[in-house]
């Protein structure tokens, strides 16, 4: 009996020594936060293409990276053992279809480096354009991968 509850311990330690998480909780207050950090910066992004805070290309850019380096970071806690439990809003859908989760995030990824690359560019209205072309993703994948 005490052989077989180690096992179990050893082998939960072993599937989060990879992550720097000690506990699922950890990972996903980590990946919430990371989430927040996008939606700040991306409702500045908003404000300004709505013309509701004056344009400012090298602002607009700089956010448009740090958003874009942000994309990268909720995935590895999405792959932490027990993260579907608790305080999270995110839908069982992700673990039982990984492979549709993870192609959201791709095309989210993808999408924010280029508004990352187009904004560095300078030109506004292919900044615009870039700019609603990523706004899609925010919605596609909430819908599908996220209770409200
Ligand atoms: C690939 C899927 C995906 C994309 C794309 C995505 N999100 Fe999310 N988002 C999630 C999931 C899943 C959660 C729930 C995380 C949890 O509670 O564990 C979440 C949570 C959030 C939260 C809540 C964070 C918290 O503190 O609980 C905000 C805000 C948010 N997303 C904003 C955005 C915005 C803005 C965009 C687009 C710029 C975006 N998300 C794009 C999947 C996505």
């Amino acid at each position: 009996m005490k052989k077989v509850l180690l096992a179990g311990c050893v082998m939960f330690a072993a599937s989060l020594s990879a992550s720097p998480f000690e506990k699922p909780e950890d990972a996903i207050e980590y990946r919430q936060a990371a989430f927040t950090m996008i939606a700040t910066n991306f409702g500045d992004l908003a404000e300004m293409v709505k013309g509701r805070k004056d344009w400012d290309q090298q602002t607009f850019s700089q956010r448009a990276q740090f958003i874009s380096q942000l994309t990268y970071m909720p995935e590895e806690a999405f792959k932490v053992e027990g993260t579907d439990k608790g305080q999270t809003k995110a839908k069982p859908e992700i673990w039982s279809d990984w492979e549709g989760f993870s192609a959201k995030l791709d095309k989210f990824q993808g999408d924010m480096a280029n508004l990352a690359k187009v904004s560095l560019e300078g030109d506004e209205r292919a900044t615009k354009r870039a700019f609603g072309e990523a706004a899609k993703n925010c919605k596609s994948c909430h819908s599908d991968y996220k209770y409200r």
